[in-house]
């Protein structure tokens, strides 16, 4: 039995729900994969760090975060207030990074992953920021220090959208992507298809807790751009610039223009594409933009928070991929995933 030594950094909805399934699956984990997964440290801001050498109690830190209670409170740990501290001097076998994402500068996730792969621990990721802005470097350390990185959750959650096409379809060569990457804006747009209007829905998408208080990064299509470059890096090998994306997010769509395409045997959505030549393998396109697709697009039956991409590859044609693109479970199984394909080769 491999024994492996867990660490996640940022314990809100999506570390936690991997914490849920370790400790739902510990025996299946076991049984099937021959793995034993101890969860040895955990951070949030709130907190900071906490470590206990014999693996913490799961369900203990699920209920302290549900009860909004430190993680402190959990017994015979050590404690360090700053998580990059703790996580040096304490070494565990594999980090799970799940702090928030941040366009910007990608930080804290970016410095936690750099410091992990630096001590020689594989990572696993859910955090867009780090692998949108500085992908290929991470990718380079990790080569360097001879461990793994894997982010299948950035992209569509746990819907294998990175292992497919990285793994499931070795060997084929993928000329263009087309995708619906963000779900709160296909639920807008769904909604606008019946008949509402935007800012109706939106304010209905922000009480559900589809859409954040700040809609932004959603709407915009700042998210879905992300997305992009982290897809423009892994499928393509290019390093692309948020500002080398053309972006345009769907604030500006109108009930007219839904009534519109609709007139016309259409759907709007938003899009995020790439496209490479076939002579050359440069990209030739990166954008997202709301687009009217006609209804034998398979893209366009794609309703509500559901994501769905398009790979258009030279030997089985359009391979399309639908799914949950975000949620505790939906983005820990993404994380699940990735743990097992690294836990497989050592
Ligand atoms: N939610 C989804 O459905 C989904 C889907 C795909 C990808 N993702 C990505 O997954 C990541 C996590 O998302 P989430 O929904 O779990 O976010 P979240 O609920 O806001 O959790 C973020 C966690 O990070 C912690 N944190 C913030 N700053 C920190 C720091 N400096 N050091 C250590 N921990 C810190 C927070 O601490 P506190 O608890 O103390 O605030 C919180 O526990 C994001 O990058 C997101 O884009 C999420």
């Amino acid at each position: 039995m491999k024994h492996l030594r867990l660490s996640i950094l940022g314990f809100g909805v999506v570390g936690q729900g991997l914490a849920e399934l370790l400790e739902t699956k510990h025996n299946m984990l076991c049984q099937r994969y021959d793995v034993d997964v101890s969860l040895v440290s955990v951070a949030n801001s709130r907190s900071g760090f906490i470590y206990c050498e014999d693996g913490l109690q799961i369900p203990l830190l699920l209920e302290l975060a549900r009860t909004r209670q430190p993680l402190t409170a959990h017994p015979q740990i050590r404690h360090w207030a700053d998580p990059l501290v703790g996580l040096r001097e304490t070494r565990g076998d594999m980090l799970a990074e799940a702090t928030g994402t941040n366009l910007r500068d990608a930080e804290p996730g970016i410095s936690y992953i750099r410091a992990a792969l630096q001590q020689g621990m594989h990572v696993i990721t859910a955090n867009k920021g780090p692998l949108a802005l500085a992908g290929q470097e991470l990718l380079a350390l990790a080569h360097e220090h001879q461990v793994q990185l894997r982010f299948e959750s950035t992209v569509m959650a746990g819907t294998p959208v990175i292992s497919t096409a990285v793994e499931g379809l070795a060997g084929a060569t993928i000329t263009s992507i087309r995708g619906i990457l963000n779900g709160t804006t296909n639920y807008i747009l769904s909604a606008m298809a019946q008949g509402r209007d935007y800012a109706e829905v939106l304010a209905d998408a922000q009480a559900q807790g589809y859409a954040e208080a700040d809609p932004t990064a959603d709407v915009e299509g700042y998210d879905a751009v992300a997305k992009v470059l982290i897809l423009a890096a892994q499928l393509f090998g290019q390093t692309l610039k948020p500002d080398q994306v053309q972006r345009q997010g769907i604030s500006s769509v109108t009930q007219a223009d839904v009534q519109r395409a609709h007139s016309e045997g259409k759907r709007i959505k938003l899009i995020a594409s790439l496209l490479q030549t076939a002579e050359t393998g440069q990209l030739v396109q990166a954008s997202v933009a709301p687009l009217a697709l006609p209804l034998s697009d398979p893209l366009s039956q794609i309703d509500g928070v559901i994501n769905a991409i398009t790979l258009h590859t030279d030997t089985l044609g359009d391979v399309t991929i639908s799914g949950s693109g975000a949620g505790r479970l939906q983005t820990g199984q993404g994380l699940l995933a990735d743990l097992l394909a690294i836990a497989q080769t050592f």
